[in-house]
């Protein structure tokens, strides 16, 4: 697993969700208050980019824009259907101006 600067962090302020794409990969970034997730970014049910949804930093989590499934932001699991199968997570952190996610090809 390679660190891999996706972010400044000025582009992603607490209470904020943001697409990066980390070689083809599309992942979803949020800060809940500092802490930093990051997810696979489309839903595991249909093609639905999870960052169009809503990300509720209070019930961390995210809201699929398609059929409304609940991702958990920590874990990636689906708290309500349609969507049954998790989607990828991805370790990321702050560090200094920049934000980074730890991606292995
Ligand atoms: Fe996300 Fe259907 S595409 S719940």
């Amino acid at each position: 697993m390679a660190p891999v600067r996706v972010a400044a962090l000025n582009d992603i302020p607490p209470g904020a969700m943001l697409a990066v794409t980390v070689g083809e990969t599309p992942i979803v970034l949020f800060n809940l208050d500092g802490e930093f997730f990051a997810l696979y970014n489309e839903c595991s049910h249909a093609e639905a980019a999870l960052s169009d949804g809503e990300f509720d930093p209070d019930e961390e989590c995210v809201e699929c824009p398609l059929h409304g499934s609940l991702f958990d932001i920590r874990s990636g699991r689906p708290r309500t259907l349609p969507a049954f199968q998790p989607v990828a997570t991805y370790r990321a952190y702050a560090e200094d101006d920049s934000v980074f996610v730890e991606y292995s090809t």
